[in-house]
């Protein structure tokens, strides 16, 4: 069943991912989507430091970069695939470097390809309501 929650700023998000985070369990892939400014990177804020990997304000999109790794054990990484256009740039990406050894993955804007894993998923969806109100439903895992 989908769970949502209705968040009125970005202080509220980070907060609801930090109590997110004190549910994942490595290994597990979290899945962001939602249309851009939605709030996908300020979520992760809040998940990254949530697990103490890393401190808030170190969280920052991951657009150009593609991947973020923070923390040591479990290792946090953060991806954006929103650039990823083509089937060699997804390959590019090393993905199954990153589903080698238990960790926590978070990935936006996931694309039709599937992950190189079956991990078990959180999806989560971010939308805007309108001003700074977001909607973010939980979905149930996808069937792979
Ligand atoms: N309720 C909210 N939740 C998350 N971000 C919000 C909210 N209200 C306003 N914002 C602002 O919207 C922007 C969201 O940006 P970002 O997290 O980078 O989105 P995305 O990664 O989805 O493109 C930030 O500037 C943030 O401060
Ligand atoms: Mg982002």
């Amino acid at each position: 069943m989908a769970e949502v929650f209705i968040t009125h700023s970005a202080e509220e998000t980070i907060r609801w991912g930090r109590e997110l985070a004190a549910r994942l369990k490595p290994p597990v892939l979290v899945l962001l989507s939602g249309e851009l400014g939605t709030g996908k990177t300020t979520l992760a804020k809040g998940i990254v430091s949530g697990l103490g990997a890393a401190r808030e304000e170190e969280v920052t999109s991951p657009t150009f970069t593609l991947v973020h790794v923070y923390g040591r054990e479990p290792k946090v990484y953060h991806a954006d695939l929103y650039r990823v256009e083509s089937l060699a740039d997804y390959e590019s990406l090393g993905l199954e470097d990153v589903f080698a050894a238990s960790a926590i993955v978070i990935i936006e804007w996931p694309k039709p390809c599937p992950l190189p894993t079956t991990w078990p998923q959180v999806r989560i969806q971010l939308e805007h309501v309108g001003g700074e109100i977001r909607r973010i439903t939980t979905l149930p895992p996808s069937d792979r």
